[in-house]
C-alpha cells in the first residue's frame, strides 16, 4: 500500500520535473546566445519567454534590466547585452 503510494509520488515528481524542463526550453537552445540569455536573465526572476515582446519592446526591456543590474552591482558587459539583444530580435514576437 505504502509502496504504491511512493511509486505514484515518484511519477508525479518526474512529471513535474519534465514540465518544468519543458518550460525552460528556449529558441536556438544550443547557441551561445541562448546560454547567455538563460544565465544572465534568471538572476532575479524566471526566464521570460522570447515571444512575449517585440524587438522594440525588448530594446526597452534591456535598458530597464540593465538599470536593475547596475543597482544590484551585477555586471552586464556590452558584448553580452548585444548578443542577447540580437537573440531577442531574432526570436521576438
Ligand atoms: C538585477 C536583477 C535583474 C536581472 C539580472 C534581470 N532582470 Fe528582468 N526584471 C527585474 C525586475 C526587478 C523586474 C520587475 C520590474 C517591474 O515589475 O517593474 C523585471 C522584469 C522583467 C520583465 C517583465 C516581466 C513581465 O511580466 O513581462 C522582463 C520581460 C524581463 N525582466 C526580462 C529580463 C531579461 C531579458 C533579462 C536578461 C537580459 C533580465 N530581465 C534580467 C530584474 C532583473
Amino acid at each position: 500500500m505504502f509502496k504504491r503510494f511512493k511509486e505514484g509520488l515518484g511519477l508525479l515528481i518526474t512529471l513535474f520535473m519534465v514540465a518544468c524542463a519543458g518550460a525552460q526550453t528556449v529558441p536556438e537552445p544550443e547557441s551561445p546566445a541562448a546560454h547567455l540569455f538563460k544565465e544572465r536573465c534568471t538572476q532575479c526572476h524566471g526566464l521570460p519567454g522570447t515571444k512575449r515582446h517585440t524587438p522594440e519592446q525588448w530594446d526597452h526591456m534591456l535598458i530597464l534590466m540593465e538599470g536593475f543590474m547596475l543597482e544590484k552591482g551585477i555586471q552586464f558587459p556590452t558584448h553580452e547585452k548585444k548578443m542577447i539583444q540580437d537573440y531577442l530580435h531574432r526570436n521576438g514576437k
